[in-house]
């Protein structure tokens, strides 16, 4: 059986980049799930399906096809085929990702996906329920965060590269709600998972995170 290592945690504490990084040095495929939530999204909005519709939404994900595909050194998200990964993050997914993440129906569907995946390979996934819900058996588990600002400084600093009008008070308020809907939702709520290693990227770069990070490997895998 393939080892899963997962890393939960809030938008922008650099779970993405970290985990990344780590699994390539450890050699494990990546799957940040998040995406496989905005591709679903992405979908909706695409053909136009009621966001409040849970049914119509699950429906979705219990149909969704979408593959992970290491192309070069990055990981690609392909939905029906197609390269989605310069639309998933558009402000219109963003927007309405927690909402439909927030169906326990829908997240019954992605489970059973992410588990599929995570059994073909040693893989690194990362997400908001991974070591709570998804692998809760797993090895080893990481909470990835940071301070409120420096997430949001981290989100603007993206967003500012391409929407010169990006206002920061507007970044941190819609990052304040989003995390708010993740960790308050009754379906597998975002929260520390048991075991969990705690990092807190506020003040260390990314090296530095995958530092520790693999210091804690070598103590449960050496
Ligand atoms: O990580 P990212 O910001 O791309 O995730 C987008 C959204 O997908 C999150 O705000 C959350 O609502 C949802 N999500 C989730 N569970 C996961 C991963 C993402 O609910 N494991």
């Amino acid at each position: 059986m393939p080892n899963v290592i997962t890393i939960d945690g809030p938008t922008s504490s650099g779970k993405s980049s970290v985990g990344f990084l780590f699994s390539q040095k450890i050699g494990y495929q990546f799957i940040d799930t998040g995406r496989i939530y905005r591709a679903g999204a992405l979908y909706i909005l695409r053909n136009e399906i009621p966001v409040d519709n849970e049914d119509k939404v699950s429906a979705v994900f219990e149909n969704l096809n979408v593959e992970f595909r290491h192309v070069g050194d990055k990981v690609k998200l392909f939905l029906d085929g197609e390269d989605v990964n310069s639309v998933i993050h558009s402000p219109e997914v963003t927007f309405i990702v927690p909402k439909i993440a927030a169906f326990a129906k829908a997240r019954f569907f992605a489970k059973k996906l992410q588990k599929k995946i995570g059994s073909e390979k040693n893989t690194v996934m990362a997400g908001r329920d991974i070591g709570s819900e998804i692998f809760p058996d797993a090895k080893l588990k990481f909470f990835i965060t940071a301070d409120e600002k420096v997430r949001a400084q981290r989100r603007y600093d993206q967003i500012a590269k391409t929407d010169t009008g990006a206002n920061f008070e507007e970044v941190l308020k819609n990052m304040e709600k989003r995390d708010m809907t993740d960790a308050t939702r009754e379906a597998s709520p975002m929260r520390v998972p048991k075991d969990a290693v705690t990092i807190d990227t506020s003040n260390i770069s990314t090296e530095e995170t995958v530092e520790k990070m693999l210091e804690e490997y070598q103590k449960k895998f050496d």
